[in-house]
């Protein structure tokens, strides 16, 4: 999938209007629906599970990308799969055996992603690189939306381009937590072609304006778009 793309994060959302929020931030723009799950365990919130999936999924065409901040993983994956998730990344420390969690999350008909935590190291990616078809690089700790993006990740992302260069796979390079208008053109400039965002979205007045000003740095960044028409900033 070549150019860049936006993946709205509902857990900023209006959860009493959930819908109009999936069906207004496609609408303005966002190419992937970020389907945030936490089951107070695995991190310190809980969000919501593949009902809410299957009710948003008639309203869009988007992909529906599912995070799992979840232990275990394997029980949930069908459900997701079944509820109409496109794509699947789990984290691999909440798993035991990560290659065979990528292989159902495969057989249930989805694409798969790792996702790696600020202090989980690339090395998880080792064996796996050449199977998945996302890497999920968090730049917060996970479980809330609207934290501050760690700064430090920006070498991190710049790693991760290299190693999915080097497996020349067609690999999504995905970046998650904190991403705003104002950094999303370093984030880009690091090697990230997928930009999750919740909070800079929809917290912000105008969501088309917003995605647009964030194709717009994007593009600025020397980045070619996602073939979209390049909104004004
Ligand atoms: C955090 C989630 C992120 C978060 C992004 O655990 O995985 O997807 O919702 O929200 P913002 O863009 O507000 O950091
Ligand atoms: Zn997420």
């Amino acid at each position: 999938m070549a150019g860049h793309r936006i993946a709205a994060s509902i857990l900023s959302a209006d959860f009493a209007r959930l819908g109009e929020e999936v069906e207004h931030v496609v609408r303005a723009g966002a190419d992937f629906i970020h389907f945030d799950v936490m089951d107070r365990h695995y991190v310190p919130n809980l969000t919501f599970g593949p009902m809410v999936c299957e009710a948003i999924r008639p309203l869009t065409l988007a992909p529906i990308d599912v995070h799992l901040m979840v232990t275990p993983v394997d029980a949930m994956v069908a459900d997701f799969a079944r509820a109409g998730a496109n794509l699947i990344s789990f984290h691999p420390e909440a798993v035991d055996h990560v290659d065979r969690t990528i292989d159902l999350i495969h057989d249930c008909g989805c694409r798969a992603g790792l996702a790696l935590n600020p202090a989980t190291p690339l090395a998880w990616l080792d064996h796996v690189l050449g199977k998945i078809e996302l890497v999920l690089v968090m730049t917060v700790n996970p479980g809330f939306g609207g934290q501050k993006f760690i700064r430090g990740s920006l070498a991190k992302i710049r790693d991760t381009r290299k190693r999915i260069e080097a497996c020349n796979g067609d690999v999504l390079l995905e970046v998650d937590g904190g991403v705003t208008v104002d950094n999303i053109a370093d984030i880009a400039a690091a090697g990230a072609d997928t930009f999750v965002t919740g909070s800079a979205l929809f917290k912000s007045a105008d969501y088309g304006r917003t995605i647009g000003a964030m194709r717009a740095r994007v593009a600025a960044a020397g980045m070619p778009g996602c073939g979209l028409i390049e909104a004004a900033s």
